[in-house]
Formats: C-alpha cells, sequence, structure tokens
C-alpha cells in the first residue's frame, strides 16, 4: 500500500473505540517483561511508541528515568495523561512512522504490543533508530503466531481480512524474522515469555474483549450480528470447553537490541 494516510486516519480512530484500560492490566506482565530487560535507570530519556495508556512508560518512570510516551490514538494519550498524571511522564500524539522528534534524543526506545502495529516496519525501525543515541538500546514485545492470541488473530483475520498491502503484526513474533529486522543492531536478544489469560468461561473471555479491545470491537462492528457471533464461537472453541474456566498461557516475545557503531 503506497498511500497509507487513509489507513493511518482509520486506526487513529479504532484504537480510541473500545474501553483499552482493563486491557491494558492484563498485557501488563509483558510491559514489567520489557522493561526489567532494557532497565533503564536515572540517567536515562527513554521514549514509549504506541505507549497506549503508558504501562511501559510508567514503568520507566518507577525507576528514575525521564520519559516521553507516544501515540497515535487522542484517546489513547487522554488516557495515559491521566494514568500517569503527576508522575513527569510528558506525553504526545505521535505516529511511530513519523515522529516529531530530533535525532538521538533517547537512550531507550521501548514498545510494548505497540510497534508491531505499524504498516511498514522498516519505516517505523528507521524512525527509532533516529530517535536513539549510539548507543542506544531497543526493545519490544509482540505475540507469537502459534501462542493464543496468535492463533486467535490468524482466526479473526479469516472472518475480518486485514487490507493488503499491510505488514502482518504477528512477524514481530518469529524470532527469526526480528533477528532479521534487527540486524543493523548488535546485542540482539530474544527470548519467549507468557502472561496469564484466564476468565470464569469463554463467554466471559469474549464479553471482556468486546468491551475492552480496540481490534475486536472494531471486527465485531465491521462483521455485524451473525457473522460476529460466529466469529467468537471459533474463539471460543480454541480454549476449552463451553463454561469451563478459561486458563491460558499467552505467549509473547521480548525482544531487545543496542544500536551499536554501526
Ligand atoms: C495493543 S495497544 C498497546 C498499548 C500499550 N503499549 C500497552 O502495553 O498497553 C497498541 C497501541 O498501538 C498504538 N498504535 C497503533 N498504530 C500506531 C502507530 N502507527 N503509531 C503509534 N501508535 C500506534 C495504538 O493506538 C495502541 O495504543
Amino acid at each position: 500500500m503506497d498511500d497509507i494516510s487513509g489507513y493511518t486516519d482509520a486506526v487513529r480512530g479504532m484504537w480510541g473505540d473500545a474501553d483499552y484500560p482493563a486491557l491494558a492490566d492484563r498485557f501488563a506482565p509483558a510491559a514489567h517483561d520489557l522493561v526489567d530487560a532494557l532497565a533503564p535507570g536515572p540517567h536515562d530519556q527513554v521514549l514509549d511508541v504506541a505507549a497506549g495508556t503508558g504501562s511501559a512508560a510508567a514503568l520507566a518512570r518507577e525507576r528514575g528515568a525521564a520519559v516521553l510516551a507516544t501515540d497515535l490514538s487522542p484517546r489513547m494519550v487522554a488516557l495515559g495523561r491521566g494514568r500517569t498524571a503527576g508522575s513527569g511522564v510528558v506525553w504526545l500524539e505521535a505516529d511511530v512512522e513519523d515522529l516529531p522528534l530530533p535525532p538521538t534524543c533517547a537512550d531507550i526506545v521501548l514498545s510494548s504490543f505497540g510497534l508491531i502495529f505499524a504498516p511498514r516496519p522498516a519505516v517505523a525501525l528507521a524512525q527509532v533508530r533516529r530517535a536513539l543515541t549510539p548507543a542506544g538500546r531497543f526493545g519490544l514485545t509482540a505475540w507469537t503466531p502459534d501462542g493464543f492470541m496468535g492463533r486467535m488473530t490468524r482466526v479473526m483475520r479469516r472472518h475480518s481480512p486485514a487490507p493488503p498491502g499491510l505488514a502482518d503484526p504477528l512477524d514481530w513474533g518469529r524470532p527469526e524474522m526480528v533477528r532479521d529486522r534487527l540486524a543493523a543492531f548488535t546485542d540482539v536478544g530474544v527470548v519467549t515469555r507468557t502472561l496469564p489469560w484466564h476468565f470464569d468461561s469463554p463467554a466471559a473471555m469474549t464479553a471482556f474483549l468486546l468491551a475492552h479491545s480496540p481490534v475486536h470491537a472494531a471486527a465485531a462492528a465491521g462483521l455485524g450480528g451473525a457473522r460476529a457471533a460466529e466469529m467468537f464461537t471459533e474463539v471460543e472453541e480454541m480454549t476449552g470447553p463451553a463454561g469451563w474456566p478459561v486458563r491460558l498461557d499467552a505467549e509473547f516475545l521480548v525482544a531487545t537490541a543496542t544500536v551499536g557503531n554501526t
């Protein structure tokens, strides 16, 4: 897709359409793993891109770093500002593919389940590299294609296909692909982790996703009643018997890298 401005405008609105903070809480263990891996300290300037409501940003700030949190969605930025009010986290509305920031402004750039949604990974990565100092560190989290989130995404795509020509966010969850994309960095590390994905029942999971996940709410709205129900039935069947509690571990990877001198 050459001109992505229409797509970007659509997702800018879409990400503000559900009540995201409860989903951010469920994803928070990954933000902890990411911030632990990058270990920001009081002398670091940290840039959180596609920060959502600022889970990783807040943790970096707790470690004493100066933190700038950015996101495409005005609603996410407003929620993040409210959540981190008084902590010193600074917020800016910005597309990760077009960061309005000076070069070499960040010691650490990080993104938990955020940069993976950039439709042009090479463009986003170029922005990250430009923002980083020569010894800067980068890290992201991404759902693995074969973990529950990856498999659920594939089911959803079958029912509600993504626009053609855009990168697949799940590619960031493939270790070999991540290493390839980060080839210009040094010290590339990739580890897999899980976070708990627990609900009282498959139907409770669907209700939660419809209320709190912008992606699921948008897919359901686009498909309409019967077709959305069909999609969620298929998703629920992946979790175990109807009516039983959902007790899954959702697999993701944490990738880290250093700019180095190349
Ligand atoms: C699943 S949420 C993750 C948010 C947050 N990092 C967290 O851990 O909860 C994905 C976020 O990516 C943001 N996003 C999607 N595309 C983006 C883009 N091109 N530039 C900046 N942010 C983007 C969305 O607005 C949303 O806040």
